[in-house]
């Protein structure tokens, strides 16, 4: 076959363009991992992604010295700490994705196992965690030079192990903890502790109750879901709507028998865009009882099933799928193309330190729209195992940052089977493969300011596909609070398109969609646009919902 020469300086020209706005360039089909940080300096318990472009991750300030020291020489005395008690390393950092590079943030109260939101501004909520953590919320803006503030106290009761999300009106809800059955708003209301029975009920032996897995819905309400069983919630009534079924197979789901769950992209196609049928999608877990066999030291298979469900429909049930392996610990992201990234996690054992064996390093692609049997393809694996306390975040090029891995209680680095990990990795989802090269659209508006719900709204794009266009779709992605194997807030929205797609110039076009029609289907805040052409993403941008 005869190579039109016209095309070669283009494919350079683009090549060069392309490696510019994504570091690895590979052909495989099955994605790429590449190692950012030998050691951001803690391990990536918790991660943000900011509208900035950093990321701020942190983990636990009670469990020894980081391989990082606090900004400018300062130290803290702790007296909870578990292994010293005057500690001048840092425990939470932030990552800047365009230069590669870290900076030390400072935290005073412990934060282990502890929750977040962004808030319509775009200002990281973070609340609770352990001890003198307990009831702190905590605050941290997106700009060059910001810092922790710490407000002690802040919280109705302590929260550890809690699920936050941002609500239609921008508050933000703080949903149980560890030995808490009720739920709080931030910020704060009189009174501001609600009971909530379900989560009492759903406690066992295990407790596998914790980190609920939380859902806006698109009439207001909230899908919640822990343990093997689900409730559509009226926060503002403090009332349970309807009890769903009990997801077969009698697995527990949340924390410490941990899978993961995701709102699948919502696709707002109907009149005036507000049409939709949502479906919630949970995978893996562990069998009952795996955490108390996994103290006696037997670590035993991890779930291999997947649940879905359309919890609006009255007659509502679980449709099973099964992975191609089992897997506890994965963490579930939405990408902009609408597919969805199962990473990080193992195959025995339950989440928990020294409780995990068999890490899993191949993530896989769940693919929502295709035929059942087709939707699940196993990726390259990575060298690196992330267990407990690990975590991934999709990040606005589209590649997904992944970190942490602490599996003992201390940071213990060396003669480890599973030592205490400082990396920090991309992995780079298939649609980043230089073979969709071309086909890769790159946005050329910018969004100053907030986009208006239910108006129409620009969008140009730059695509210098030679053959005929595929499909063009504009997605919002709100990026997550990613903890213990959930992204909290993830949502994914296709907007609806109005009118055709105009050529503006030989690789130039516009297309006009309506944005979200309420904050029901996109609570205020910020999102990252992509343009999808034929699946493969364009690089975000920021937008905010107002
Ligand atoms: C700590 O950081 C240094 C460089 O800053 C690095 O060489 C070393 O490997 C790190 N230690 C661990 C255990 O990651
Ligand atoms: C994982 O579970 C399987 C099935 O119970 C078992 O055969 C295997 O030995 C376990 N692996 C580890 C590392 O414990």
């Amino acid at each position: 076959m005869k190579f039109p020469a016209i095309l070669l300086p283009l494919l350079l020209f683009f090549l060069c363009f392309w490696r510019s706005e994504s570091q690895t360039p590979f052909l495989d089909g099955g994605g790429a991992w590449e190692v950012l940080q030998q050691s951001i300096g803690i391990s990536a318990m918790h991660m943000q992604l900011m509208p900035n472009d950093k990321v701020v991750m942190f983990d636990r300030t009670d469990f020894g010295s980081s391989n990082i020291s606090l900004p400018s020489g300062q130290c803290r005395t702790d007296p909870h700490q578990e292994a010293l008690t005057h500690d001048c390393s840092a425990h939470s950092v932030e990552y800047t994705i365009a230069t590669n590079s870290i900076r030390p943030l400072t935290i005073q109260t412990d934060t282990w196992c502890s929750s977040g939101s962004l808030d319509r501004n775009g200002q990281l909520i973070q609340t609770g965690g352990f001890r003198d953590g307990d009831r702190v919320v905590r605050t941290i803006s997106s700009c060059d030079a910001c810092d922790w503030t710490e407000y002690p106290e802040n919280l109705a009761v302590r929260r550890w192990y809690a699920t936050d999300l941002i609500l239609p009106d921008g508050r933000i809800i703080i949903v149980g903890g560890r030995r808490q059955y009720n739920y709080e708003f931030y910020p704060q209301q009189n009174p501001n502790l609600f009971e909530l029975g379900f989560l009492r009920e759903t406690s066992d032996q295990d407790e596998n109750n914790l980190y609920p897995f939380l859902h806006l819905l698109p009439d207001g309400t909230l899908f919640i879901f822990t343990n093997t069983r689900a409730v559509l919630f009226d926060y503002n009534g403090n009332r349970v709507l309807r009890e769903l079924p009990a997801i077969p197979g009698g697995e527990p789901r949340n924390y410490p028998s941990s899978g993961s769950s995701v709102l699948l992209p919502l696709t707002l196609t109907g009149e005036a865009g507000q049409e939709t049928d949502p479906e919630i999608l949970l995978c893996g877990g562990a069998p009952f009882g795996s955490f108390d066999k996994a103290v006696q030291g037997e670590f035993l298979e991890a779930s291999s099933t997947c649940g879905r469900i359309r919890p609006m429909d009255p007659q509502a049930q679980w449709a099973m799928e099964t992975m191609p392996m089992g897997r506890v610990m994965g963490d579930m992201l939405l990408l902009p193309n609408g597919e969805v990234l199962i990473i990080n996690g193992a195959g025995n054992g339950t989440a928990g330190w020294e409780f995990g064996r068999n890490p899993v390093k191949t993530p896989v692609i769940y693919s929502p729209s295709l035929p059942l049997g087709q939707r699940f393809q196993v990726l390259n694996p990575s060298s690196t195992p992330r267990l407990y306390h690990s975590t991934a975040t999709v990040i606005p090029d589209g590649r997904v940052l992944v970190g942490g891995s602490n599996p003992h209680t201390l940071y213990q680095f060396y003669n480890q089977e599973f030592p205490t990990d400082l990396s920090l990795e991309a992995f780079l989802p298939p649609y980043l493969s230089m073979q969709h090269l071309t086909r890769r659209p790159r946005i050329v508006s910018s969004y100053t300011q907030p986009l208006s719900y239910a108006q129409p709204t620009e969008v140009m794009y730059f695509l210098a596909d030679p053959l005929p266009m595929g499909e063009i779709t504009v997605r919002l992605l709100a990026p997550s609070f990613t903890t213990h194997s959930f992204g909290m807030n993830q949502r994914l929205l296709t907007l609806k398109v109005a009118g055709e797609v105009v050529q503006l110039s030989l690789f130039t076009y516009r297309v006009t969609v309506l944005a979200p029609p309420n904050p029901n289907i996109a609570p205020p805040g910020y999102y990252m646009m992509f343009v999808v052409h034929s699946g493969v993403p364009s690089a975000g941008v920021w937008v905010q919902m107002q």
